[in-house]
């Protein structure tokens, strides 16, 4: 390998600039070349690319966003558009990629590197933390933390108001950002895709706490997947049949998806941008790097794709129970 081609693709997640950096770096520091390559698969299909230095990731670490700018390029998903894109990504000198990004950034590399003989090696970044492979993926525990901010400010209102607020966050199809955030804030219920949650149980949950002197305020996390349909209709349900309190609907929304990385995420993304372009220079393709236990590991990246991992632990979803008394 003479020179890696590095993208981020797909929704942006706080920490991929700390990855590229570390990816930028470890490459120069191995006498490899880098290319940037702008907006994930559209640039591959603009040939959309730039000359990476030790100096063009300076003063990145910290910032939120990606500094090679994202995009979800339908083109890509098509063979035409592949072939195209692989005809810049070659003239471009680029003999190896690597790919940040979410399921759908996972799903381009596979066709990809199946198609061509250009290794890839891909590093989970998404703040949904849904993918296969890794404990963690860049940007969960900055969004996570942006949220009980959010959290905490929305309780301020809600306590001096007496009222009861749904707080929807994102997470696709995921309730990661939902369970972890609601019991770092101290809400009352969350809502999770992973389980169901009908309204009527949400009810008697929510008038026993009243019943037990909690009547003042409330706040019930509602993650965007969630079975009922999101905060809105969570909201209107629930005030259909239970209107003691005066409710109160706020969607976080992209909010969750920007700002400066937290310590965490900058140690993860530095980690995994290493251990990336280590992989490659191995002689490896087609694999995902992640974390487990505090150990990188690596995942085939077929098998990353075609997995799903429950990552909600019971022990979790029992405190939410329990804490709310
Ligand atoms: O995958 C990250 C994410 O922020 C999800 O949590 C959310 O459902 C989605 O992206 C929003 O996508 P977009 O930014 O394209 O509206």
């Amino acid at each position: 390998i003479k020179r890696i081609g590095v993208f981020t693709s797909g929704g942006d997640a706080p920490g991929m600039n700390a990855c590229i950096r570390a990816v930028v770096r470890t490459a120069l520091y191995e006498k490899l070349s880098v290319t940037g390559i702008y907006q994930g698969y559209q640039g591959m299909l603009d040939g959309n690319f730039t000359e990476m230095t030790s100096r063009s990731v300076s003063n990145i670490i910290q910032l939120g966003g990606t500094i090679l700018k994202t995009a979800r390029c339908l083109e890509f998903k098509t063979k035409e558009g592949r072939a195209k894109a692989y005809e810049n990504v070659k003239a471009a000198g680029i003999d190896a990629l690597v790919a940040i990004g979410g399921d759908g950034t996972f799903t381009g590399a596979d066709f990809f590197s199946k198609e061509y003989d250009i290794p890839v090696i891909c590093i989970p970044g998404t703040i949904d933390n849904d993918l296969y492979g890794s404990d963690f993926t860049l940007g969960y525990d900055t969004a996570t933390n942006t949220v009980i901010e959010a959290i905490d400010k929305i309780r301020d209102t809600a306590a001096s108001h007496e009222r009861l607020f749904f707080i929807e966050v994102m997470g696709r199809d995921s309730g990661c950002i939902a369970l972890n955030a609601g019991i770092a804030g101290g809400a009352e219920a969350i809502l999770l895709p992973e389980k169901e949650t009908a309204i009527d149980e949400l009810i008697a949950h929510l008038s026993a706490a009243d019943g037990r002197g909690k009547k003042s305020s409330s706040i019930v996390i509602v993650a965007e997947g969630d079975q009922n349909g999101g905060a809105y209709n969570v909201a209107k349900k629930v005030k259909e049949k239970f209107d003691y309190y005066d409710t109160k609907v706020s969607i976080l929304g992209h909010l969750q998806r920007g700002g400066s990385p937290s310590s965490f995420d900058r140690v993860l993304a530095s980690r995994l941008g290493f251990a990336a372009v280590k992989e490659l220079l191995k002689g490896n393709n087609r694999m995902t790097v992640g974390v487990r236990g505090n150990e990188v590991v690596t995942t085939p990246l077929e098998e990353a794709i075609n997995n799903k991992e429950y990552k909600l632990s019971s022990d979790m979803l029992e405190l939410v129970q329990v804490l709310a008394i």
